[in-house]
């Protein structure tokens, strides 16, 4: 018995060792079947699309369920979703029912079905009711035949990758500067009626897309939030739900107090306490 769980653990670690870090096509490749669920009405033509990405986007960043890439304008991110927790299609669909199961229990199944479920419904209602709020420009779910354009990526190796974007699945989004990086540059340069601007107009998109009715289950503002030019946007668009809490613009913009109040505490402490009442000011209307 410990002889096979030592061969099994060996061939488990090398597999493993074998699996490529970071991007790779295979990881944002779907073997998904289009849905009319995830139809959207793209009002850009093909030409403004095609015009809007460039033909070049170099590797940006990732995070738990995308992989961004940059435009060669450096004016839009397109990304492409991870497939590991939505993949449904398995190496042991060919096994017997038994078989596959040891492998593959159903709840796993059932899982990766709900995360594409949730991701995707959270990228759509992004789409279509805050396109404002997000900067979304574009978004494909389900793959096509009409677009006919293709995009080369560069990769954080500085490797060539040509895609077909029928073949994908993505969405398309205004660059922008991260939150933090955009305030501690203000402060830095002695702009703080600027900073406190910027941090006003976070915590209006916060309660505009609240009020749409609208919460996120990600609202972390280091990360998940930037600026295009001086408007805020929430950059991380794939955890929003319909609201339940009966008051969640009060309490999202609360949770976003704390997180600024502790920014300015190490970055701009000097400027605490005035911009501290400005948020308050903001806050109270939605009490
Ligand atoms: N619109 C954008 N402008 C600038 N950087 C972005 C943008 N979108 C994503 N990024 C970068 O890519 C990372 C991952 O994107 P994000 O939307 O947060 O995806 P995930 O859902 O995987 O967390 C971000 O943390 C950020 O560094
Ligand atoms: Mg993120």
């Amino acid at each position: 018995m410990k002889k096979w769980l030592l061969v099994f653990s060996i061939i488990a670690f090398s597999i493993g060792c074998d699996r490529p870090k970071g991007f790779t096509l295979k990881k944002i490749t779907s073997y998904h079947a289009p849905a009319p669920e995830w139809e959207v009405e793209n009002s850009m033509s093909q030409r403004e699309l095609a015009s809007l990405i460039g033909s070049k986007c170099h590797y940006l960043g990732s995070g738990n369920h995308t992989y961004a890439f940059v435009s060669d304008d450096g004016e839009i991110v397109i990304k492409f979703f991870k497939q590991k927790q939505m993949r449904t299609k398995t190496w042991a669909d060919s096994l017997s029912i038994p078989a596959k199961r040891i492998f593959y229990p159903t709840g796993k199944i059932d899982r990766r079905m709900k995360e594409r479920q949730d991701s995707f419904s959270s990228y759509k209602l992004a789409f279509e009711k805050l396109p404002e709020e997000t900067g979304i420009l574009y978004l494909h779910l389900n793959k096509t035949d009409n677009l006919n354009l293709s995009l080369t990526l560069i990769d954080q190796n500085g490797a060539t990758l040509e895609i077909s974007l029928d073949e994908m699945e993505f969405l398309i989004q205004k660059k922008a500067t991260l939150v933090f990086q955009h305030l501690k540059n203000l402060y830095k340069k002695g702009q703080s009626k600027e900073a406190e601007k910027a941090i006003i107009s976070l915590f209006e998109i916060v309660a505009s897309r609240s009020q749409k009715g609208i919460y996120d289950k990600d609202l972390q503002f280091f990360k998940n939030f930037g600026f295009v030019n001086k408007q805020a946007i929430e950059i991380d668009i794939g955890e929003f739900r319909t609201n339940q809490d009966p008051n969640p613009t009060y309490e999202e913009l609360k949770i976003l107090s704390y997180q600024i109040r502790d920014f300015l505490k190490m970055h701009a402490p000097k400027h605490l306490s005035e911009v501290e009442s400005k948020i308050a000011e903001q806050i109270e209307q939605y009490k």
